[in-house]
């Protein structure tokens, strides 16, 4: 069970703390009373170092339900721009009020740099190639919604897994459920030595696991992680995009995800990204209510305790 205060990733998430912010998400999405004064007077900061649409736009609107008040810095305007020292920054806000940051940056393992400067809760919004623990969370709260037990399912994921922090935390959040996870992609986007990947299988032929797959799940083609060392991505595509044709090897009962933002026709055919199977927009809408569990549980019944 993991006690921290932080969401810094999903390596010591196990099935218990994975069910129970599933089951409180799921409870927001069918409507809990007072909602909006469980964080009231809590103040959380979004520092998003690198571009989001949904996570940022998620985490407003989660605290904003919750009536907490979100705030946005912006790196390029603040004083870190004259010089200011990550350190000084995040006391800084800290004496301002912030309960709570939710950060993004391209750096793996900023967010746990942030941590160890900032007395509040420190929510991982992605960093680097590394991880992003509320979209693994949201991803298996889309599936145990489709599927219930996961155990016995089987979640292909497909693409660039090598510089996908969404790869890591989804699989990871699965296979805490029961899961089967298969990553799928070329030998060199595949972590074939990388270390915390055990419990994973590995696949080269995207075609020859469509047919046992319940759930698959493509990947962005990650070009501004890629050192040079990144297939172009019309090969990729040509091999591990799913076009309408390979969607036909799925079961009847399979749904497609994306984590978004899709690059139409590469990793996913454009009729398929919001067809009959697509779960996309619901992983959006999920995101939501797993960032409200998540906001809730660290901030809910925390004590501020006054800064020196
Ligand atoms: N899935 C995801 O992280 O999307 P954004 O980059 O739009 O936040």
């Amino acid at each position: 069970m993991n006690a921290s205060r932080h969401l810094l990733d999903l390596d010591d998430a196990d099935h218990a703390f994975i069910e129970a912010l599933i089951a409180r998400a799921r409870q927001f999405k069918a409507g809990v009373p007072n909602e909006s004064s469980r964080l009231r007077g809590r103040i959380v900061v979004g520092m998003f170092f690198e571009p989001s649409t949904r996570t940022t736009m998620s985490f407003a609107v989660a605290a904003q339900r919750l009536g907490a008040t979100w705030l946005d810095f912006r790196a390029e305007s603040s004083s870190l721009a004259k010089g200011e020292s990550l350190e000084d920054t995040m006391r800084t806000i800290r004496a301002l009020g912030a309960d709570a940051v939710v950060v993004r940056h391209a750096e793996a393992g900023f967010p746990h740099l942030l941590a160890r400067h900032f007395e509040g809760s420190v929510y991982n919004a992605g960093d680097g190639a590394h991880a992003h623990p509320t979209q693994g969370l949201l991803d298996a709260m889309t599936l145990a919604e489709e599927f219930g037990d996961l155990h016995g399912r089987r979640l292909v994921i497909a693409g660039d897994i090598r510089h996908s922090r969404v790869a890591r935390s989804s699989a990871q959040a699965a296979a805490a459920l029961g899961a089967t996870v298969t990553l799928c992609g070329p030998p060199s986007l595949i972590p074939a030595t990388a270390p915390g990947w055990g419990f994973a299988e590995l696949a080269t032929d995207l075609e020859s696991v469509l047919p046992t797959a319940d759930a698959v799940m493509l990947l962005r083609i990650q070009q501004e992680r890629a050192a040079g060392d990144m297939p172009p991505p019309a090969d990729l595509a040509r091999s591990y995009g799913l076009t309408a044709a390979r969607a036909n090897a799925l079961p009847a009962h399979a749904i497609i995800m994306h984590p978004g933002p899709v690059n139409r026709g590469l990793e996913l055919d454009s009729a398929l990204v919001h067809g009959a199977r697509s779960r996309i927009e619901r992983q959006v809408e999920n995101g939501v209510y797993m960032r409200m569990a998540c906001l809730e549980r660290n901030l809910g019944a925390q004590t501020r305790t006054r800064v020196a």
